[in-house]
């Protein structure tokens, strides 16, 4: 007998609303949202602070050991916590964008969250967000998207998002930013990003989120009932 939770895999490049597509739909589901780049992004902030060097894997392991990651949804939001504290506003600026490709390349570091994510998606219905989560870490996820968005409108997106939370940066940076991302994310040797063979395609360059949102419900139907049925 298969699995009976549902589970829903997001991937696609940097800043193609993603998350945006994956709240909206877990909260009309009811389902747990899980944003697996946030955990690569509290990895990248613990290897920051603690000044753990990239090649240096004997400190990595160690430093995978003592890192525990937590969500807490609330009201408004959900809280990302990083052994206690509340990390959700740090790890979304800029100096952590700019490393966390590096980091999440290593693959000890892949591992490690990748067990943590499958955990997560054990017993419950859920909506992940990431890279990978289509491909490696839930493989046999029921619905898969992959979002794409067109480059200028995606650089849009990420320079209001910073600037409304005060962040000073140029649209320059912000465009080298996710095609650096993108670079790294798409050509490295663990799990890179690409798109499932079973994907369904949303190119939301020109969509709203709520067309956005009746479209993925559809799909969702639709593969529901296939379930139900298989
Ligand atoms: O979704 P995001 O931009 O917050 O993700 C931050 C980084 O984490 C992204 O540049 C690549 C990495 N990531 C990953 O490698 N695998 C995932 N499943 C999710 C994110």
């Amino acid at each position: 007998m298969g699995r009976k939770n549902f589970i829903i895999a997001i991937d696609g490049f940097s800043s193609c609303g993603k998350s945006t597509v994956a709240k909206a739909l877990a909260k009309q589901l009811n389902f747990v949202f899980i944003d697996s780049g946030a955990m690569y992004r509290a990895v990248t902030l613990y290897f920051l602070r603690n000044n753990i060097q990239l090649h240096d894997l004997e400190t990595i392991n160690e430093a995978l050991e003592n890192i525990h990651i937590d969500f807490i949804p609330n009201a408004e939001k959900i809280q990302v916590i990083l052994n206690d504290e509340d990390v959700s506003e740090e790890i979304r600026m800029m100096y952590i964008s700019d490393n966390v490709s590096e980091v999440s390349a290593i693959k000890e570091v892949r591992h490690a969250m990748v067990t943590q994510q499958q955990k997560l998606g054990k017993r419950r219905n859920i909506v992940m967000d990431g890279r990978d989560i289509g491909t490696t870490v839930f493989p046999d996820a029921d619905l898969k998207i992959f979002m794409t968005a067109s480059p200028s409108v995606r650089a849009e997106r990420r320079f209001a998002e910073l600037s409304a939370k005060g962040e000073l940066v140029s649209m320059e940076d912000v465009i080298e930013n996710l095609a650096h991302r993108d670079h790294i994310d798409s050509t490295r040797e663990e799990s890179p990003l690409r798109q499932a063979e079973d994907a369904f395609v949303l190119d939301n360059s020109d969509l709203t989120q709520e067309q956005q949102l009746s479209i993925v419900l559809e799909e969702y139907l639709r593969r529901k009932q296939k379930k139900a049925i298989d």
